[in-house]
């Protein structure tokens, strides 16, 4: 996710879940060609298993902006078929792709070639008045003809006019069902669901009728919930990890952030929310937002906000 996901927002939500698939924010492929890549690509070991999301419509770019990916040691590449924003709609890629499914299938042939490693798709039910349920099945034949490894489909509309992005992401209504009918269609593909999950509990019900389940901002906000992922989905036996050992783990990695010239902020902004509903979490996510934005701020005020959470929940994350 733009802006959230980045390697800082991974690395903390790697201590919480060890099996999850990471995926980065949107990266254009002019930008993964021409641009600086260690800033934009580079990532920590820790993160493994991460997957990189490239953004375009030219299959050409988007194999060597894969390639590129590959040999920096992603996991997977998925291409975005499903972000609806003025900028990106602009550079044809995105949702407006939807519109095209001949084109995403080119795009993922010629990604196919040129890595070894996975090549999947993300992607909306349409967009505009495009009717789900031929628009769906066309992209999905299209990607899944090109050798797409999976179909992630965020189960609503894009609207292209008329809608903020973030509006494009809550009034068109949600329609698990459209998702749940091309997995029955496509039973052998892997087709995984995303858009208005907001517990484990949830992800468990609809891996029942899909392949796999993606967060997006219920894992961002709420990231605590990540901790249970690994017993609940993976039923890996291992306890929930500890939250104390999460809090240092990430107070060291920020550490050495800042030893590298980065800001404590740049780590903690994404931790506000890892104890939201517990005691407390109201004082830490404060003295996160405003402490730790300070300059010359260390890694001892992450220690301190987590101070002022409850002794009771500052144990066992799940
Ligand atoms: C701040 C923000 C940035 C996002 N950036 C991307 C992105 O780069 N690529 C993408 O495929 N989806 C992006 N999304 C959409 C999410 O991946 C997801 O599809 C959407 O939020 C619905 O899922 P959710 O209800 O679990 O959040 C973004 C969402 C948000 C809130």
């Amino acid at each position: 996710m733009m802006d959230w996901t980045d390697r800082h927002c991974r690395f903390f939500h790697r201590q919480l879940t060890r099996r999850a698939l990471l995926y980065t924010e949107m990266v254009v492929a002019d930008a993964v060609i021409h641009g600086n890549r260690e800033r934009l690509l580079g990532f920590d070991e820790a993160e493994y298993p991460v997957a990189l999301q490239l953004g375009g419509s030219e299959p050409a770019k988007l194999a060597e902006a894969a390639r590129i990916g590959a040999a920096f040691g992603y996991d997977e590449i998925n291409l975005n078929v499903g972000c609806p924003s003025d900028r990106v709609q602009s550079g044809t890629f995105g949702a407006c792709l939807m519109k095209v499914p001949d084109l995403v299938g080119a795009c993922v042939a010629a990604m196919k070639e040129s890595v070894a490693i996975p090549v999947t798709v993300k992607c909306r039910i349409g967009v505009d008045d495009q009717n789900p349920e031929e628009a769906l099945d066309r992209l999905a034949d299209a990607v899944f003809s090109a050798g797409a490894d999976a179909l992630w489909v965020h189960a609503r509309k894009a609207w292209l006019q008329g809608l903020s992005p973030r509006e494009n992401r809550d009034i068109p209504p949600l329609d698990y069902g459209r998702v749940y009918r091309l997995k029955e269609r496509l039973s052998k593909k892997f087709i995984g669901i995303n858009g208005g999950v907001q517990t484990i509990d949830e992800a468990a019900t609809h891996l029942a009728h899909v392949d796999g389940v993606m967060l997006g901002r219920s894992a961002y906000h709420t990231p605590g919930i990540l901790a249970a992922v690994d017993a609940r989905i993976y039923g890996e036996a291992e306890r929930a990890p500890m939250l104390p050992d999460v809090v240092d783990a990430m107070a060291a990695y920020a550490a050495r952030h800042i030893e590298q010239g980065g800001k404590l902020s740049h780590v903690t902004r994404h931790m506000t929310g890892l104890f939201h509903g517990r005691g407390g979490a109201r004082r830490f996510r404060q003295i996160l937002s405003t402490d730790a934005t300070r300059p010359g701020a260390g890694p001892e005020v992450l220690h301190r906000a987590f101070l002022e959470v409850a002794p009771g929940a500052q144990d066992e994350a799940a």
